[in-house]
């Protein structure tokens, strides 16, 4: 079984508040469907989400943020949620929409609701779940970020792999030059902060790929514009992108 992150960068124009990028799901969804192996589909926020996450000044952290900004951000994302679901039921695939209401309870994972998903996805569906403003208890909700659902997941089901389609090719060792590692073991790279994003971007997304690669699993970075690089990533052919190489111990 295979965990793939859709990254709010790919499927939105970050850009722009509100915007699909249909075509760019379209391809995306074409190339999975190339994957003859059961998978789960997790995708992010972009400009969806991530965009009401920062008009209403809401955070991963647990807090009373505004009730009103809270739907909001839950509408929003449940529209995403549609574009993508359509997507897949257009080219024939048969996506089982999960919100995280469904398997997280606060911020902790209900381990028995995740591995009837394994179930789920090994019947012929594939679920599709999301990142989503939560409740957490006591009056209080938070962001939870699809990067961290990807952890939940990989602890739990331990994937063949984890991947994670992003708008770039990979990790760059140098920015200016574009210069990709193809592969990371275990170091921490260095990272630019980007403010514009509610659950720390391409920091967040590293440092989740770090925790999914000590469980033991590998993960890899690649560009959703190149959708055919998700599907080599998954049959082992020429790969273009970053692996994390999965390690335990260390
Ligand atoms: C964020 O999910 C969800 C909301 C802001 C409601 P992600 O953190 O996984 O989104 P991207 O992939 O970075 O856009």
């Amino acid at each position: 079984m295979i965990l793939i992150k859709l990254g709010g960068s790919i499927i939105t124009n970050k850009e722009k508040p509100l915007s699909p990028r249909k075509k760019t799901i379209e391809n995306i969804v074409k190339n999975l469907k190339k994957i003859n192996e059961p998978m789960i589909i997790v995708h992010g926020g972009g400009s969806y989400g991530h965009y009401w996450s920062v008009k209403y000044d809401m955070h991963t952290k647990p807090r009373k943020y505004s009730v009103k900004g809270v739907s909001i951000i839950k509408n929003s994302m449940i529209d995403l949620n549609k574009i993508i679901l359509d997507s897949f039921l257009k080219n024939r695939l048969n996506p089982y929409c999960l919100p995280p209401t469904d398997f997280m309870t606060g911020n902790r994972p209900i381990l028995r609701k995740i591995k009837e998903i394994e179930k789920i996805a090994k019947s012929g569906f594939i679920p599709v779940t999301f990142g989503d403003a939560l409740w957490y208890g006591q009056n209080k909700t938070y962001i939870l970020s699809g990067d961290k659902i990807m952890t939940h997941f990989s602890k739990i089901l331990k994937p063949r792999l984890s991947i994670f389609a992003l708008n770039e090719d990979g990790l760059y060792a140098n920015l200016k030059t574009k210069e990709l590692i193809y592969e990371l073991k275990n170091e921490k790279p260095t990272i630019s902060k980007n403010t514009m994003d509610v659950t720390g971007g391409m920091t967040r997304k590293v440092e989740e790929a770090l925790k999914i690669s000590k469980m033991g699993v590998n993960v890899f970075f690649v560009n959703g514009n190149k959708s055919e690089r998700i599907v080599k990533a998954v049959k082992n052919r020429k790969f273009e992108g970053t692996l994390f190489r999965g390690k335990r111990n260390g």
